[in-house]
């Protein structure tokens, strides 16, 4: 039996869960794709941590070369976070003919496309399923459940920390900081969090919804942003009083030729289905001409909640290697226009 050999870039809150996935799924994942998976070597900053992990064999290192440039490695599976380091790395992988499971929205926000056509001109398939609304298949839906609708309107809670601040802020009267410290120990929040709560998270998720929703390049840039760290206990009570909950929402509308992008608090009456999203948990509200309205529900953030999805992102490049093939839809999407050429 043909065993795919996986590198890991990060072994913090995603790659410990990514490891336990592959450990206790062992037999599905070999029943699904035909084929044994081990994890060789996993990059870590700090070898001598420790960690609530069971490694069976994979070798920690904190030489990058180790995972990127070791011919027998198939699979590189990057969760260490970051940009430019973790950018460089992701292209020497795929230079080296390996293929790429990411995380990282902060990554695939600003570089997405060029990584994207990196992988595609090296033969290789990059695929990044958890960064965007952590265990729901959001990104799947899109280029392949909803493929052939036109996508004129997606809104959603995509942000677990805040949506986890603001929930046991409005709930149970508890203090914004004490929250966030919350938070970050069940592993929710960014290593730093201020991207969490000044909304950078949710507006990094809903450039790359926007992109693939709606075929065009966004960006960063493209999207305004307000978070919720000016958002007072005060505001909270009062909204309640009134009937309505406060939630963090991502937006991206297309009307006509016309697109608008944005994150900023908002009130929804309790009735309302994004009020009801406690917690880590995300939603996504989309809206296609043909489909009508879809609501997709889950997990945001978290340790095997992440884990899945890049684990089946993992289980869809097992299956590629299997057929000979690369690519699935969500790879390259065809730019129908960039936004930025309509402000010209
Ligand atoms: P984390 O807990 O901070 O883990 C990061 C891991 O990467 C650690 O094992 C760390 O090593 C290692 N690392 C970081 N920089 C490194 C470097 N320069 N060289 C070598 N090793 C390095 O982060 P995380 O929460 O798992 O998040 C990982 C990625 O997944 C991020 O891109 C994040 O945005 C994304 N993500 C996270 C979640 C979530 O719920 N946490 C959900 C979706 C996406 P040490 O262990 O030795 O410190
Ligand atoms: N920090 C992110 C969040 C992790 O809280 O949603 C999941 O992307």
């Amino acid at each position: 039996t043909q065993t795919i050999s996986i590198g890991l870039l990060g072994l913090g809150t995603v790659g410990s869960g990514v490891v336990h996935i592959i450990d206790q799924h062992q037999d599905k994942l070999k029943h699904q794709v035909g084929c044994n998976v081990e994890v060789k070597h996993i990059l870590v900053n700090n070898p001598d941590k420790k960690r609530d992990v069971v490694l069976n064999g994979a070798r920690l290192t904190t030489s990058p070369d180790d995972v990127l440039n070791d011919p027998e490695l198939d699979v590189i599976i990057e969760v260490m976070g970051g940009v430019e380091t973790t950018k460089d790395y992701i292209v020497q992988a795929l230079q080296n003919k390996k293929h790429v499971v990411t995380a990282n929205k902060d990554l695939m926000a600003v570089y997405g496309s060029e990584l994207l056509a990196t992988a595609s001109e090296n033969s290789c398939d990059l695929f990044y399923e958890a960064s965007v609304a952590g265990g729901i298949p959001i990104l799947r839906s899109l280029v392949e459940g909803l493929s052939s609708d036109r996508i004129t309107k997606m809104m959603g809670i995509l942000n677990g920390t805040t949506n986890y601040i603001l929930t046991k802020m409005t709930q149970d009267g508890a203090a914004y900081d004490d929250v966030l410290k919350e938070a970050q120990a069940l592993g929710y929040a960014e290593a730093d969090p201020t991207a969490d709560v000044e909304g950078i998270d949710a507006a990094r998720k809903i450039a790359i919804l926007g992109t693939l929703g709606f075929s065009m390049h966004l960006e960063l840039d493209d999207v305004s942003i307000e978070g919720i760290s000016n958002v007072s206990q005060e505001d909270l009570e009062y909204s309640k009083q009134l009937g309505y909950t406060m939630k963090l929402i991502g937006i991206a509308d297309r009307s006509g030729d016309k697109v608008e992008v944005s994150v900023q608090p908002a009130l929804f009456p309790e009735n309302h289905p994004l009020a009801a999203v406690n917690d880590e948990f995300n939603a996504v509200y989309v809206h296609g001409e043909a489909v009508g309205e879809t609501m997709f529900y889950g997990p945001g953030a978290g340790k095997l909640p992440t884990a899945t999805a890049v684990v089946s992102d993992l289980v869809d490049v097992m299956k590629n290697i299997r057929l000979g093939v690369t690519g699935n839809s969500a790879v390259l999407p065809q730019f129908e226009k960039n936004l930025k050429d309509e402000d010209e």
